[in-house]
């Protein structure tokens, strides 16, 4: 166990007034600069809080209006603010964060006519027939993260199946992804990189279809082979360590069952340095800018450790345990 008698320990009320201070600072420029990210902002803000058994500390009701000021009404996606494009990755961020508040019902009752279909169609739209790929928007790249996002949303929502998406066609694209060593890259024929390995493992796993993993332990071992000295995790052979690749890295063990292939109570030492103990916040290294983004991603970390106080992440959908169990096991 990390020793946690003294300051490493985990400053749950400074990260909850961390979380909630985010959205009272709209006279500083940063938060301007950040207006791209807004959406995703309220999701790790909110998974957040719910892991930190802080469910309240966000007025729900404030939060659902704001989703909704980002629907487009013409497609039925969001975008990252009020008034921008609609985008896979917003998209999936307005879906988990629904569903995170037990409010998926409201797309239905409040959002853009014709409700969920509309959203299910934007994402359907974004599925590239002849390759089974993904892009995030009309415009865009194919990329797995944005295939990962379709299946997490539209399972969420109870339509990943093969009349809403070709599924037997996204799962051997993603099949095509794996390389030699083990990992899986962005597209076929690119290098390992673990945040693309969790968009491919999670969206395999989703599909139940581990099957299609060629070699379990090799993917483990290049996994697990993420682990520097300091005891944090990198995404990649000679990258420096971050806090994110705590989830990264460890959420695709959890799916394969090897989390014990790292060294636990290294990881939850690295985490907790990368803490600002007085003003709340996780970043992506000790003594670094803290963010929301880091502080999602250290607490997530922590909590597929087992690290006592904090709600049960699921790794595959990055939410917490007890929200997809009652959305899944519903159906
Ligand atoms: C590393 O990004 C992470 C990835 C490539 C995976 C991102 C996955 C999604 C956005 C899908 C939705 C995710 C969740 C949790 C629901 P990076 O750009 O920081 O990589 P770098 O460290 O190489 O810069
Ligand atoms: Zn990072």
């Amino acid at each position: 166990m990390a020793d946690l008698s003294t300051d490493l320990r985990l400053a749950t009320a400074a990260h909850v007034s961390y979380i909630q201070s985010l959205d009272t600072r709209r006279d500083e420029y940063d938060y301007w600069l950040t207006e791209h990210l807004r959406l995703n902002g309220v999701y790790w803000g909110s998974t957040a809080l719910h892991l930190l058994g802080h469910p309240d500390a966000l007025g729900r009701e404030d939060t659902i209006e704001f989703l909704l000021s980002c629907q487009d009404e013409a497609s039925g996606g969001f975008g990252a603010a009020p008034g921008h494009d609609p985008h896979m990755l917003y998209t999936v961020s307005a879906v988990q964060t629904f569903a995170l508040l037990d409010a998926l019902d409201v797309l239905d009752s409040r959002g853009a006519g014709g409700g969920r279909r509309k959203v299910v169609d934007f994402i359907a739209s974004l599925q590239n027939r002849e390759t089974g790929s993904f892009t995030g928007d009309e415009w865009g790249e194919e990329d797995t993260r944005f295939l990962y996002g379709a299946f997490n949303a539209l399972s969420l929502l109870g339509r990943l199946d093969e009349s809403t998406i070709d599924v037997t066609a996204a799962v051997n694209h993603v099949a095509a992804c794996a390389n030699f060593d083990g990992g899986y890259g962005l597209t076929p024929g690119a290098e390992s990189h673990s945040g693309q390995i969790f968009t491919c493992v999670g969206a395999l796993t989703i599909a139940g279809r581990q099957d299609l993993i060629e070699d379990v332990d090799k993917l483990g071992r290049w996994l697990s082979e993420r682990q520097v000295a300091c005891g944090g995790l990198n995404g990649r052979p000679e990258k420096k360590e971050d806090v994110c690749y705590s989830w990264w890295v460890l959420s695709s063990l959890a799916m394969i069952n090897r989390t014990h292939w790292i060294d636990r109570d290294k990881l939850i030492g690295f985490i907790l340095q990368c803490q600002d103990m007085e003003n709340g916040g996780i970043s992506d290294r000790p003594g670094d800018m803290v963010d929301v983004f880091h502080t999602l991603f250290g607490l997530t970390g922590l909590s597929l450790l087992g690290y006592p106080g904090l709600e049960e992440v699921d790794p595959v959908y990055c939410l917490p345990k007890k929200v997809t169990t009652r959305i899944l096991d519903k159906k």
